[in-house]
């Protein structure tokens, strides 16, 4: 095991500072019409610290099916838990709310909307005067660079277009903490490392916390401050792995020993599960 990986230990909370999401003891089943329930996720805890300034992004990576958007949507409200908690800065979850903002795996804007229709959504909602919602949409259509397409219509975009202004639809309402699930899955590799960088650059000037699900252990390198490694379902956590601090996330960074060795590491950890699993799983 490298020695950046070798211990992964819980985040040192100053005293007294609650953390910014904490997951306690959660179960999550679904139940289906004959009342049979399918356990998806089973006694997941784990702490994430609040960074203020610095925001941080947590990755779960884990095998096709073991419970990651579960895990997402109960922690976006979405879904409720058979049992245990969800705190955000020391509140449990209810319900959805704005201080969250999800970004799901398949593509969801409005085709009947323009992009920027769809990034001035949220912001309609919570009745914002329409020059202002305009001037904010704006701004954040700059930030993901879709300035020149505001008033396309979703069909008009090819995939990586479309899942940006799915981004934008979320950050413009500037959400605490940003859930993205498999964002970039349908995206070709060069677009997505494009994606990737552009989320860091956007999410570290917004200073908010994120969670990202991704099958890519590249990605999650690239991306993560600490990355949990999930069992086959029901979700467990098996891994904690914090990733340490690249002062440069770019391109070259992938090239580099360090880089290489944490992949190989998390490789060798996504391996051994499906050896153990006995089955092919779509990692
Ligand atoms: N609406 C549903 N009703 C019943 N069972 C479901 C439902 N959604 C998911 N499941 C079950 O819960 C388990 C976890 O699903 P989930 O979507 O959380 O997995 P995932 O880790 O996100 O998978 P993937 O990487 O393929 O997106 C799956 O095995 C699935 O069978
Ligand atoms: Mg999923």
């Amino acid at each position: 095991m490298p020695e950046a990986v070798a211990a992964a230990p819980q985040h040192e909370l100053a005293a007294g500072a609650l953390p910014k999401l904490e997951l306690k003891n959660l179960f999550i089943g679904y139940t289906d019409r004959s009342g049979k329930t399918v356990s998806a996720v089973e006694d997941v805890s784990l702490t994430l610290a609040n960074k203020p300034g610095v925001g941080e992004l947590l990755v779960f990576l884990g095998p096709s099916g073991c419970g990651k958007s579960t895990i997402l949507k109960a922690i976006s409200g979405l879904m409720e838990p058979s049992a245990g908690q969800i705190l955000i800065d020391g509140q449990p979850v209810s319900g959805t709310g704005r201080d969250r903002g999800m970004v799901f795996q398949s593509y969801t804007s409005f085709g009947w909307r323009t992009v920027l229709g769809n990034v001035e959504y949220g912001l309609e909602l919570q009745g914002v005067p329409k020059a202002e919602r305009a001037r904010q949409a704006m701004e954040i259509l700059e930030q993901v660079g879709l300035k020149d397409f505001a008033h396309a219509l979703p069909k008009q975009l090819s995939g990586g277009m479309k899942q940006r202004v799915a981004i934008a639809r979320t950050l413009v309402n500037k959400p605490r903490l940003v859930l993205m699930d498999e964002p970039f899955g349908a995206l070709d590799p060069q677009t997505r490392w494009g994606m990737q960088s552009l989320i860091l650059d956007v999410l570290r000037r917004q200073d908010n916390t994120v969670i990202f699900v991704t099958h890519d252990i590249s990605e999650a390198v690239f991306l993560a401050d600490v990355v949990f490694v999930l069992s086959h379902r029901p979700a467990k956590v098996l891994h904690r792995i914090e990733i340490p601090y690249f002062p440069e996330r770019d391109p070259s960074l992938r090239q580099k020993p360090e880089f290489k060795q944490l992949e190989n590491h998390l490789l060798d950890i996504l391996g051994s599960l499906q050896v153990k699993g006995n089955i092919r799983v779509g990692l």
